[in-house]
């Protein structure tokens, strides 16, 4: 069962979606990492990535596909890293560019971070990012992230120096921006 929104809902990577991943990676715009990487992703390099997982019981990590509801158009991919259990995560996303400023990736950080928040239990969600990507630091704001830290001139991109980021938000925080949801980790350990 994907994780369903209004407008977009986040499912399992499948081979079709292969081809996808390859122009996301091999999109300089779309890189959202610190670092341009040169853009000669080949599908066999992301079928040997996505293709050969098996089945497992682990939740360490996770890649979904973001699809719109409407029309079931694959409009970029969000996943999460370096799980702590019950302690944290990293998140990325990164959707094409025709699909930015229509609230879609919005939509789709949310429900990853209630599946983080309120299913895993997690006490903080992290990102990275860089200054000069002003579009994911203004979104990250709007989903309640700040700036945690920031290595100063860190990132060359797009022909200049940027700051490197890491912008977090913590639980208690999360569910501040969610008044309609009860914390129940809180009384557990009052
Ligand atoms: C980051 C990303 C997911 C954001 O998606 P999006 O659909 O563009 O996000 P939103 O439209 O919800 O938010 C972008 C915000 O930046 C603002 N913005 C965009 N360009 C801006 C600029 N040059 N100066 C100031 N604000 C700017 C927009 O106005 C919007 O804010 P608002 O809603 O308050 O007006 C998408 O741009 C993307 O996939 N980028 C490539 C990958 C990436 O950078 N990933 C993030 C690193 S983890």
């Amino acid at each position: 069962m994907p994780l369903v929104g209004e407008r977009v809902r986040l499912r399992e990577v499948r081979p079709e979606d292969f081809p996808l991943l390859v122009s996301i990676r091999n999109d300089v715009d779309t890189q959202g990492w610190s670092r341009t990487l040169p853009p000669d992703y080949t599908l066999e390099m992301i079928e040997k990535r996505y293709g050969g997982r098996d089945f497992e019981y682990r939740r360490d990590s996770a890649m979904f596909m973001i699809e719109t509801i409407d029309d079931d158009l694959t409009i970029g991919s969000i996943s999460y890293t370096e799980l702590v259990d019950r302690m944290e995560a990293t998140i990325g996303i990164a959707v094409l560019s025709e699909h930015w400023g229509l609230g879609a990736s919005g939509e789709a950080c949310q429900l990853l971070l209630r599946f983080l928040f309120v299913e895993l239990g997690l006490r903080v969600v992290r990102l990275w990012t860089q200054s000069g990507n002003v579009r994911a630091v203004r979104s990250a704001e709007k989903l309640g992230f700040t700036v945690a830290v920031r290595h100063r001139e860190a990132i060359f991109k797009g022909g200049g120096y940027f700051d490197n980021l890491v912008m977090d938000l913590l639980r208690e925080e999360w569910y501040a921006l969610h008044p309609d949801l009860e914390d129940h980790l809180v009384d557990h350990f009052r």
